[in-house]
């Protein structure tokens, strides 16, 4: 019973994100390290999934391990200059051979539909083709990079015809240029391209471990540009493949989000599941770059009242919150207003009038992978305009454990007598919460 209910509230809960991702392109990056984890199958899997969703895919996938064992296999190896490898042409036949090989093994994995696999009647159609002019890299520092190659253009269009009609678009790491060549490229570099010409809703870079992690080791749930910038700069000081890998993973992040892809997700290979987990849940299972968390500001209706006792309940329950009904909530939702990510509701507050000179700022609360970005400050000022336009000259806030957050955001130690009358008379002693008050001029 408790296993079914939490099924089926995980299943309900998935529902705005269901609604959110239908018919939005997703470009993911599956790095040729990726396509070599015991994971794969399972990744395969999700990626069948989120098609029948209607999610429109496009896949990337690299081949760098596999084109290194190859060559080494000849007894060749790739160079390599300013952390560029060079394409010989002497390798051009293995890279081609491998590239091609994986590309067909991964049309099989895709096309798999036997009636016990997660797959069976999702009748995936799979289209690969010419969709990537490339030019070479040219000559630097007097080093010639041959068959390296270089993104000219994404046919951005013919992919989109191809999502369109409902199939999935399959690209490799090989571009073809209008000399009728074939350049080696890199998969990251053709995955933020597709997904800027694209405009697509997210790019997904798969990694070897959960996302971005700070320097003590913990996961970095969502992170600005700033963020972004400061940790690949610190990875880029470590040597280790894992290190060098999410700080290229990083840097493609950076340069599809300045480039107008508002959500780049970085999610492990790894881990089973990490990319449901993901995509359809709040809590998430890697790191997200994204630009709009500050623009999704409104008020609350009655159809948020569940979003937000979800938000609430962790809080409630621990007691920094004082309890809601859900009745409660629907019948003080105008007092309310959040902020929503991707049909989520990742952050609230209230304000209550309490007199004709006095409001109360109550049941302000951010989702754990969300703090630290300022939404709390922003929900405060916006809260603290609409007061001031309703006239209210004292705003205050009663509080147990956060205190200090609110007196660097201007307000003063105050006491239960300052309150309005009315609002003294329901001040629970018990819970001897701090008044705090902020004069708005
Ligand atoms: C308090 C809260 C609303 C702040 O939201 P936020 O979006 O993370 O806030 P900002 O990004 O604007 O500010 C973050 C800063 O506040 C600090 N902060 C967070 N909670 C704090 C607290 N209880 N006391 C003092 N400082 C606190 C953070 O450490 C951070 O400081 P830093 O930037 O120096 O690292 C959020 O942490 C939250 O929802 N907390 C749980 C619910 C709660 O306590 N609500 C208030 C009930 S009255």
């Amino acid at each position: 019973m408790t296993e079914n209910s939490t099924l089926i509230d995980w299943f309900r809960a998935s529902t705005s994100y269901i609604n959110a991702h239908r018919g939005k392109v997703f470009v993911v990056l599956l790095s040729g390290e990726a396509l070599e984890d015991d994971n794969l199958a399972k990744i395969i899997d999700d990626l069948s999934l989120l098609h029948s969703l209607g999610a429109k895919l496009v896949l990337v996938h690299g081949a760098r391990p596999q084109i290194s064992k190859a060559l080494a296999a000849t007894g060749k190896e790739l160079r390599y200059h300013r952390n560029l490898r060079i394409t010989e042409t002497d390798c051009m036949a293995t890279v081609r051979e491998t590239v091609g090989d994986l590309s067909y093994w991964l049309d099989g994995l895709l096309s798999m539909g036997t009636a016990n696999s997660p797959m069976h009647g999702a009748q995936l159609r799979l289209i690969r083709g010419n969709f990537v002019t490339a030019k070479p890299v040219g000559i630097h520092d007097g080093i010639d990079f041959h068959y390296t190659g270089k993104v000219r253009k994404i046919h951005a269009q013919a992919i989109q015809k191809q999502l369109d009609e409902g199939n999935l678009v399959l690209l490799s790491n090989l571009g073809y240029s209008l000399t009728g060549e074939v350049f080696n490229l890199s998969a990251e570099e053709i995955a933020t391209e597709a997904a800027i010409a694209l405009n697509a809703e997210k790019l997904l870079l798969l990694l070897p471990t959960a996302g971005v992690l700070d320097s003590d080791g913990q996961q970095l749930p969502s992170l600005n540009e700033q963020d972004a910038v400061a940790n690949m700069e610190r990875l880029q000081q470590f040597d280790d493949e894992q290190s060098s890998c999410i700080a290229q993973a990083l840097s493609a992040a950076l340069h599809a989000y300045r480039h107008g892809v508002h959500r780049t997700h970085l999610i492990s290979f790894k881990d089973n599941g990490a990319l449901l987990q993901e995509l359809f849940t709040r809590e998430g299972n890697g790191s997200l770059l994204s630009s709009d968390s500050f623009d999704l500001l409104r008020n609350a209706q009655v159809a948020d009242v569940p979003g937000i006792l979800n938000l609430i309940k962790p809080l409630e329950d621990n007691g920094t919150l004082v309890e809601r009904s859900r009745e409660r909530l629907e019948n003080e939702i105008e007092n309310f207003k959040l902020i929503e990510l991707e049909g989520s509701i990742i952050a609230c507050a209230a304000l209550y009038p309490i007199s004709e000179d006095a409001a109360e700022l109550a049941c302000i609360a951010i989702h754990p992978n969300y703090q630290k970005q300022k939404l709390g400050s922003r929900l405060l000022q916006s809260l603290e305009s609409e007061a001031r336009s309703n006239g209210v000259k004292s705003l205050f806030v009663l509080t147990t454990v956060t205190s200090h957050w609110f007196i660097e955001h201007g307000f003063v130690e105050s006491s239960p007598e300052a309150l309005p009358e009315t609002r003294q008379k329901l001040y629970n002693f018990q819970r001897n919460s701090k008044v705090l008050c902020k004069p708005l001029g």
